[in-house]
């Protein structure tokens, strides 16, 4: 009998073209053009007679975020790392950091030389467990970040108990959640500090961009320094051919400002954002919908109870164990890329096994054995996490933007995977 799927040879399902992100609107041409003539490409150059498009960004996104402030960043790393420390975390602090997620959530709390604590995430939502929290908090521990992870929004109520009760902040990482909503308000609003990432894969992008929001003036300013050298903006007026940042010396910072190039595309982005998530939350309901009426035992990932609307930056689905039985995931994950003719993958690998998070391998970190025995991963168990890599695929967001009759060749393609899934067997 000959071969069905067409990793082993057999026929595509489809060869339809797929949306590809990022997508460039109107505005973003033109306002480049004006950066380039401005004769001011960063707000560490000298004030024009104009307000920045930094400025004019951090404005614009505290407002979509229902935060007060925003500062930007060069990178979501960066911001990560700016909110912890203008939170005033430190040198051998520790901080709880979910198992299951990019290396930047660890990366970033080592490079402001604490100590990330990883801790295991909830079966359904992929998200930060509440419980698994509350039994890592020591004496030692700082502050508290929190994923909203793929198209979840984490369990922000018990969290935020937590955190309360303990007196830690948390600092919600929403790098795959720009949009998102619990109850009444945007995801970023609801911690200490929320933090994003603009790298170019995200529902908002630039290419390389973050930001730091927040309501707490104090924490705002320390993110202003942090981020600028130890210089944050002049409050008062400036004059053409002035710097705009000041030198305060109040609080030593590295550079971390995001061009006005970036903050101009930003501007661009930011007006789509809401119409492409929407179109994204329809194509997941439809997906959803199709998926549950194969009847194959696949588990869409599930969001908190409190979420009241979803960003899909990553659609993932569960496979059955009678499925992963036969095939192990990563095969299962090429056979449906080699369907669709886009990238099916499984989900970031935990953090206590994960290559990109070793750091044993940089010098800088090695400031005693002590230490080093402290930040290294694999003293942490995160058998959930490792449970939801092996089992878990997921695509990326810009193929929810397809039309809905694209969207059913994705059920299609599950559906035929798994009826041949013996082609996959060792
Ligand atoms: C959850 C999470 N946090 C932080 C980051 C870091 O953001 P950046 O790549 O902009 O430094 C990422 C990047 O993908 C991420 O997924």
């Amino acid at each position: 009998m000959g071969n069905s799927l067409a990793i082993s040879g057999g026929p595509r399902l489809t060869d339809r073209e797929w949306p590809r992100w990022p997508q460039p609107g109107d505005q973003a041409l033109k306002s480049l053009e004006d950066v380039l003539t401005s004769g001011r490409w960063t707000i560490s150059c000298a004030y024009q007679g104009r307000q920045s498009y930094e400025r004019q960004f951090a404005a614009a996104f505290a407002d979509y975020c229902g935060s007060t402030l925003c500062v930007p960043t060069a990178t979501g790393t960066s911001a990560l790392a700016i909110a912890l420390e203008a939170c005033g975390v430190g040198a051998s602090d520790e901080v709880i950091v979910p198992g299951l997620s990019w290396v930047a959530s660890a990366s970033a709390v080592l490079g402001i030389n604490a100590v990330p604590v990883l801790v295991d995430v909830d079966p359904s939502t992929y998200c930060l467990d509440p419980a698994a929290v509350e039994a890592a908090v020591t004496h030692r521990t700082r502050a508290i970040t929190v994923v909203h992870a793929y198209s979840a929004v984490a369990d922000l109520d018990a969290l935020l108990d937590i955190a309360q009760r303990h007196g830690l902040p948390l600092i919600e990482d929403c790098a795959h959640a720009h949009g998102a909503r619990y109850g009444k308000w945007p995801v970023g609003a609801f911690g200490t500090a929320g933090v994003f990432s603009m790298q170019g894969s995200k529902l908002l992008t630039c290419g390389e961009g973050g930001a730091v929001v927040t309501d707490d003036p104090e924490i705002a300013v320390r993110a202003e320094h942090l981020r600028a050298d130890g210089r944050m903006l002049r409050r008062d007026a400036v004059g053409v051919g002035e710097m705009e940042l000041l030198e305060t010396g109040q609080l030593m910072g590295s550079n971390a400002c995001l061009s006005e190039f970036h903050a101009a595309v930003l501007m661009d982005q930011l007006d789509l954002l809401d119409e492409q998530n929407a179109r994204r939350t329809r194509s997941a309901n439809h997906l959803t919908g199709r998926l549950g009426e194969l009847g194959l035992g696949l588990t869409v990932q599930e969001t908190s109870a409190g979420t009241t609307d979803r960003a899909y930056y990553r659609y993932a689905v569960q496979l059955p164990d009678e499925l992963l039985a036969v095939a192990p995931v990563d095969r299962i994950a090429r056979a449906l890329t080699a369907e669709l003719g886009f990238p099916v993958m499984q989900t970031h690998r935990p953090l206590n096994d994960n290559p990109l998070n070793r750091p044993s391998t940089r010098r800088r970190f090695a400031t005693d054995a002590e230490y080093m025995a402290r930040v290294e991963p694999s003293r942490f168990g995160l058998p959930v996490a490792k449970r939801i890599h092996e089992s878990v695929v997921s695509f990326g967001h810009e193929v929810l933007l397809a039309p809905l009759d694209a969207i059913d060749d994705i059920a299609s393609a599950f559906g035929k995977v798994i009826a041949h899934v013996r082609e996959l067997a060792d």
